[in-house]
């Protein structure tokens, strides 16, 4: 049994067939079947058409739609379809619309336009939940709901009177009364001391920099009150179809949502994916993100959308040369996904979506994008077997998102260069290159299982999260790590804080470094970040070398844990001792997935790679061993015998 009812690899895309007269529908599902098209995602942005007045259902055409779907194979990943409130919705209940920071209601005439907080855009949001569940409940070619769109895709977070008071609840919940949110909130500085929770407000546009123990809080609220749109539309689903499994599209590697907390709600996770093809590295932040994808929940994930060539809203939309589509979406099987889905099945033909690609581009059947699409079908039904197989990783990277928030708030840090996405690829792209596979985890897991347990960057770091460090065999921490507590207030004694007897060192002072400056260290050059540390207990593995730093250590070593007070250029020295799945050259990814090995060479040239065991080649049904050869952005997926 794989991610839904449908057997091996998913394959399809986003269908919108409201867009388009009836007589096409019946050529849609012929080529979908051609294709080998097994799941369609419908109805995602279909209210107004569904609901086209308050409590009046036109369902007649989606059921049409999916009948047509399920007597052509298709199964139907069906969309709630709550991500766009219909402009009755809007303009009987203008307080559904979301507010901007500056006080602003923004106008209806795009998508996704409601405030997270407004109780009539959620009674609305489950109220058409219900109806959609009750009456597709039955329908054989229900796989999958799937509930709203890309949360945070375009509103993230609303500050109308509403959300104001969504917020104090929050925070009412979390600190008992106003005495506690001035202690947490540290609202002696500036003059801030409330004395009811009347008075606080969100973060607003205000005349300088906002309390950063506020902003924490507000992401925290933020997330959560999204998280609270999906479970409300969620329970009534479960209700109906108790069977059905749920997801919503997530967004690769997003700021704004706390995904560890998020896919604790989701039975299928699912992502959708954008690598710039104009980006030569792009694969490898991808990579990153899918890696996430797969650690959330610890299994198959499925990507959801993602784009055949083009997308539409860059300022330069890059087409896909021949045969990344195909690379792309292999990249996104080795990385765990039990599938692969567009962004859309036929090309819009208005909208802002126009020059986004499709499966089925403007031209038709004799286009190049069709050709490829084809292709992928037939490789995806080679590539079955892989369905439901997992990937075990040596190595495990710690990702926080409370850190995350605290770390980039705006205008009140040592530096504003710190990015946590940066850090975390700064360490992912030796990882990646070398072969060697990456598990992403919060802070709280078992992680005795890794050889390895890089924590890039933990911010905000409480005991009960160095316990779990603690379990690491071989720990590095990454600097300015351990500086504030969950409130963002600094920890007594000053970082790391509750790290410090692990690490064995103290941070007397941050010492980030201008744009473009070098300090060079034994071990190589640092950019962007370094520290004035003391050691306590610990061996000096690095010491700073000329500057104002000179002498003093940069990388220090306390028994099995690592810690480095700036950011390094070459972090390889501190990967010793892994497993890399199989050596490949420079822009060829190497990935296991079980007993699969995943050749992938993102390069536009030739590339050799030497299997250390024979294997059968999936994709071109026959023996290998030795020297292989990938052409350019071509893959090669191996069964090899024995398992990982
Ligand atoms: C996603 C969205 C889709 C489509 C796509 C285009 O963000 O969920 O509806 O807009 O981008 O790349």
């Amino acid at each position: 049994m794989g991610l839904t009812r449908v057997p091996g690899l998913l394959f399809g895309g986003d269908y919108n067939p409201e867009q388009w007269p009836e007589q096409v529908w019946a050529e849609d599902v012929r080529l979908m079947a051609e294709a080998g098209v097994n799941l369609a995602t419908v109805a995602v942005f279909s209210w107004s058409r569904l609901e086209p007045r308050e409590g009046e259902y036109d369902f007649a055409w989606l059921d049409r739609v999916i009948d047509l779907l399920h007597e052509h194979g298709v199964a139907v990943d069906l969309a709630t379809a709550t991500a766009t409130p219909p402009p009755w919705l809007v303009r009987e209940h203008p307080s559904v619309m979301p507010v901007d920071a500056n006080g602003t209601r923004l106008e209806f005439g795009s998508r996704q336009g409601y405030c997270p907080s407004s109780p009539i855009f959620r009674a609305h949001t489950v109220q058409l939940a219900r109806a959609m569940a009750e009456r597709y409940k039955d329908h054989p070619a229900l796989a999958m709901w799937h509930i709203s769109n890309e949360y945070a895709d375009h509103t993230v977070e609303c500050f109308c009177e509403e959300s104001a008071a969504d917020f104090r609840k929050f925070l009412e919940k979390r600190y008992g009364g106003i005495d506690g949110l001035n202690a947490a909130w540290g609202t002696s500085c500036w003059g801030q001391h409330y004395t009811s929770f009347d008075q606080v407000e969100p973060p607003r546009k205000a005349p300088g920099p906002v309390n950063p123990s506020q902003l924490v809080d507000w992401r925290r609220f933020c997330s959560d009150a999204l998280l609270a749109c999906f479970n409300a539309e969620k329970a009534v689903l479960r209700e109906v179809t108790p069977d059905v499994p749920v997801t919503t599209n997530f967004m690769s590697i997003l700021h704004s949502l706390d995904y560890w907390a998020w896919a604790e709600a989701e039975d299928v996770v699912s992502d959708d994916a954008y690598p710039d093809p104009a980006d030569p590295s792009s694969h490898v932040a991808i990579a990153l993100s899918y890696d996430l994808m797969r650690s959330l929940r610890q299994r198959p994930w499925l990507l959801l959308e993602s784009a055949p060539s083009a997308v539409s809203w860059r300022d330069v939309n890059a087409p896909k040369p021949p045969g990344m589509m195909r690379l792309h979406s292999l990249q996104a099987l080795a990385h765990g996904s039990d599938g692969v889905m567009f962004f859309q099945w036929r090309q819009a033909k208005y909208g802002p979506e126009k020059f986004h690609s499709a499966m089925l581009p403007h031209g038709g059947v004799s286009t190049r994008g069709w050709q490829e699409t084809l292709q992928l079908g037939a490789s995806l039904k080679d590539l079955a077997e892989i369905a439901g197989t997992t990937t075990r990783a040596e190595v495990a990277l710690v990702l926080d998102w409370d850190s995350w928030w605290g770390l980039e708030a705006p205008e009140s840090m040592p530096s504003q260069r710190l990015k946590l996405k940066e850090l975390l690829l700064s360490w992912y792209r030796p990882l990646h290159a070398r072969g060697i596979a990456v598990d992403l985890t919060p802070p709280g897991r078992d992680l005795s299982g890794y050889k390895l347990v890089i924590a890039p960057n933990l911010y905000m770091c409480t005991p009960e999260q160095v316990k779990s460090l603690e379990a690491a065999q071989k720990l590095v921490v990454g600097p300015f790590s351990g500086v504030v507590d969950a409130a963002d207030q600094v920890h007594d004694g000053g970082a790391p804080g509750p790290l410090r007897d692990l690490l064995g060192i103290t941070v007397d002072e941050p010492w980030p470094l201008p744009d473009g400056a070098e300090q060079r260290t034994s071990m190589g050059t640092a950019r962007t970040w370094a520290e004035w540390i003391r050691v306590t207990d610990a061996e000096v593995l690095a010491r700073y070398e000329g500057g104002d730093l000179d002498g003093r250590p940069a990388v220090t070593r306390r028994g099995h844990v690592t810690y480095l007070s700036c950011l390094l250029d070459d972090l390889t020295p501190f990967l010793d001792g892994l497993t890399p799945v199989a050596d490949v050259p420079e822009g060829v990814e190497a990935t296991r997935r079980q007993n699969y090995l995943f050749l992938l060479n993102h390069t536009a040239e030739p590339a050799r790679v030497t299997l250390r065991e024979p294997g059968f080649d999936l994709l071109t049904q026959t023996d290998r061993q030795g020297e292989i050869e990938l052409a350019p952005r071509d893959a090669v997926v191996l069964r090899i015998e024995g398992d990982q």
